[in-house]
């Protein structure tokens, strides 16, 4: 939609914009506003459908006030596509009931590659197409959310509705403006195309839900229950203001109706579904573009839909299965449809998420704060392909508000991420045999008195020497995202604590490798690997050394705003309360953590004892800052790389990339710019040369424009 040039030089604008450039002509607001609504829908466009802002919050919020100003000078400058206009102060009193152009219809299900088989023929059979023909399919998420139904006329956003009965939905109009994906203006003249209805979902982003939440809780309101159901029941808000908070975007999947000036219908100008998809793309709205696949055949589209039932969980939006749609529309016309679905679609319908179980005990764990987190044992379960034996409950409230007993039955969901949980007890099936569950009132480890901290929900262990602490906090330190020892995991800190060796996180860099290659099972190779592992841990970033402290609250991002901060981690020592808050996204409780951590001397000392051990606690290149690099020269493009690199290993060669301005995408699609073909590049490479759009270099061309 917007080429790359378009892009630099409305990115120049905006930042003209923001300069106060415009100041130079007061005497033409009329050019002031009209910039400015061109780089506000520039930006929604980059940040709501791409993912892919280039202005940070602060200066878009800077240039939709200025515009702003400029409309509440000049009224007749408004227009109802303006970005000001998204929200009305209108309250809707009661919903109107639409007609949809054409019935919006359901899909019918599959479960396996065999149902997949059989839609295949049976379309082959509708069509008159021999058996052994291969068809083409486009495979999508099949988004889980609120359907919604946009009708634009002559360009314009006029109508928003929910599917309803599939016949008729509620008018929402004011609500569908809200959603910033959506645009208000598109030009579907271009296309020859008076009026159009398009069909959708409606999301809202699992993070996004996430951080909405946790706002949520802290203001003292009730948490959303899932993504799923506020994003329908956003759809549905009185009030349009409420329904801008919800952070929705909309997928759109089809277009259900087109016709020309004379009622004509244009759909068939469309050879493909994916081209119309990639009409819409350009239009500006949001589609499932790089999460869609172009299959040559049914076993394609059978693999891809196992590809991404396997994936699922780690998809930014949930998704409760994937569609498949034959790609040529000539085909989907003569396929037609049933009353109830078309039958050139199919849903192929992801394991069930929920399922029942009896809870037969709860057992109590101490995190490396001394939170005390009850985790119940579950009979064992399969739930969307795995076994789930035992689930977080949470906190104490978890169970007095769900009047969990042992021995109910409970309802079990994998929902939003990889996590299991217990939606509900079924009170319904006690037989009276179900016991109270008792919560501790004393440490499971150390037996020190529990208690709570005012505002949380956790009961607390206060022995910071709690054993079990003690071990989780090494196996933090350990971890991944912490200092990431390859090859420590739990059971080597359960082992060598066992053994006397670790008592705390300094001992893990004075570890004995001789002893330790005389271990049952774990000998002298073992051992130098550890001992590699260790010495590279020693060398790694400050964020990651605050991280892996386990100082309360303090997560990965702030450990990352602190490191940016400080030339050494012990500056941190006389630093002050608003020195911290100074800090953008650095609130007031970690800030308390951080100082009281480093207000007592054994950490100090501490942290003295793992400098002399050989760690890092002076901040590192990776600890500083980077900012995005407007005059790289891959500002603003999308990249990616396939094949064999011969020149670079592949995560250097991103970091070039991103060095250089550029963002990384996983797959090719509509939206990418760059791709760079190593040795063997294969199908990526190919799809690339069919769009006709993306510029493909060699890896010694890339690394050319990166010299120049
Ligand atoms: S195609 C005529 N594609 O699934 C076309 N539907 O039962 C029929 N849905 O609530 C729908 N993602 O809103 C299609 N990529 C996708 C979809 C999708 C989600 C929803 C749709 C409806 C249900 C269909």
């Amino acid at each position: 939609m917007y080429s790359n040039k378009d892009k630099k030089s409305l990115t120049e604008l905006s930042k003209n914009l923001l300069k106060g450039g415009s100041s130079l002509f007061p005497e033409a607001p009329e050019k002031q506003a009209a910039d400015l609504k061109k780089v506000l829908v520039f930006h929604e466009h980059q940040y709501y459908v791409l993912n892919n802002p280039l202005i940070s919050d602060f200066e878009y919020d800077q240039l939709f006030k200025k515009l702003e100003a400029i409309e509440n000078e000049h009224p007749e400058l408004v227009s109802p596509d303006s970005p000001t206009q998204r929200v009305s102060n209108d309250l809707t009193e009661s919903f109107n009931t639409v007609p949809h152009t054409v019935p919006m219809l359901s899909l019918n299900n599959s479960y396996n590659a065999e149902d997949l088989k059989d839609f295949d023929e049976s379309i082959k059979k509708l069509c008159l197409l021999p058996e052994d023909m291969e068809l083409e399919y486009v495979v999508e998420p099949k988004f889980d959310g609120g359907s919604i139904a946009l009708i634009y006329e002559n360009d314009q956003l006029v109508r928003g509705a929910t599917r309803g009965n599939g016949t008729q939905g509620d008018e929402m109009t004011a609500n569908a403006r809200v959603i910033r994906s959506v645009p208000l203006k598109a030009a579907f003249s271009k296309h020859g195309i008076q009026k159009a209805e398009m069909r959708g979902e409606v999301v809202i982003r699992k993070d996004i839900f996430e951080k909405m939440n946790k706002e949520r809780l802290k203001n003292g309101l009730e948490a959303f229950a899932n993504p799923r159901n506020t994003a329908s029941g956003g759809l549905r808000m009185k009030d349009p203001k409420e329904a801008s908070q919800r952070g929705m975007v909309a997928f759109l999947y089809t277009i259900g109706y087109a016709a020309d000036k004379d009622g004509n219908d244009m759909i068939p100008s469309f050879k493909t579904h994916e081209e119309s998809m990639n009409v819409l793309g350009e239009l500006g709205f949001k589609v499932p573009g790089e999460s869609h696949k172009l299959c040559k055949n049914i076993e394609e589209a059978a693999a891809f839909c196992a590809e991404w039932e396997a994936k699922r969980e780690s998809y930014e939006y949930e998704i409760d299965g994937m569609v498949v749609k034959v790609n040529d529309i000539a085909l989907q016309e003569k396929a037609g449809f049933t009353s109830h679905h078309p039958r050139w679609a199919i849903a192929y319908k992801f394991k069930a998420k929920q399922a029942t179980t009896k809870l037969i005990n709860v057992e109590y764990q101490v995190g490396k704060v001394g939170a005390i987190t009850p985790v119940a044992k579950l009979d064992p379960v399969a739930l969307a392909g795995v076994t789930i034996s035992s689930v977080s409950l949470h906190n104490e409230e978890f169970i007095t508000e769900r009047d969990l007993h042992l021995g109910d039955t409970v309802l079990v969901e994998r929902a939003g991420d990889v996590i299991p949980y217990i939606v509900k007890g079924m009170k319904d099936l006690r037989d009276g045999s179900e016991a109270k569950i008792v919560f501790p009132t004393h440490c499971p480890s150390c037996e020190t008195q529990l208690l709570k901290l005012e505002g949380e929900a956790a009961w607390r262990c206060p022995n910071y020497d709690c054993e079990a602490q003690v071990i989780q906090r090494l196996i933090h330190h350990v971890s991944k995202n912490a200092m990431d020892i390859d090859g420590f995991g739990k059971s080597i800190v359960e082992r060598f604590y066992g053994l006397g060796w670790l008592r705390n996180v300094a001992d893990i860099y004075r570890l004995d490798y001789s002893k330790m290659s005389e271990l049952e099972g774990f000998g002298a190779k073992s051992a130098t690997n550890l001992e590699a592992a260790i010495d590279k841990a020693r060398k790694q970033p400050i964020s990651r050394l605050l991280y892996s402290l386990s100082i309360h609250h303090l997560g990965k991002k702030v450990s990352k705003l602190l490191a940016a901060e400080v030339d050494h981690v012990l500056d941190l020592a006389a630093w002050k309360a608003e020195k911290y808050v100074d800090i953008k996204d650095v609130g007031p409780k970690v800030a308390e953590n951080v100082i009281e951590f480093f207000g007592n001397e054994k950490n100090i000392e501490l942290l003295k004892d793992l400098e002399s051990l050989g760690v890092n606690l002076s901040q590192t290149e990776d600890d500083r800052p980077k900012a995005l690099n407007v005059d790289g020269p891959f500002f603003g493009k999308t990249i990616l790389f396939t094949g064999k690199l011969l020149l670079m290993g592949r995560k250097e060669a991103q970091e070039k990339a991103v060095a250089a301005g550029a963002k990384n995408l996983s797959s090719v699609s509509s939206n990418l710019n760059i791709l760079v073909a190593g040795e063997k590049a294969g199908s990526k490479l190919k799809k690339a040369q069919a769009l006709g759009t993306v510029d493909i270099y060699t890896e010694e061309e890339f690394l050319k424009i990166l010299e120049e």
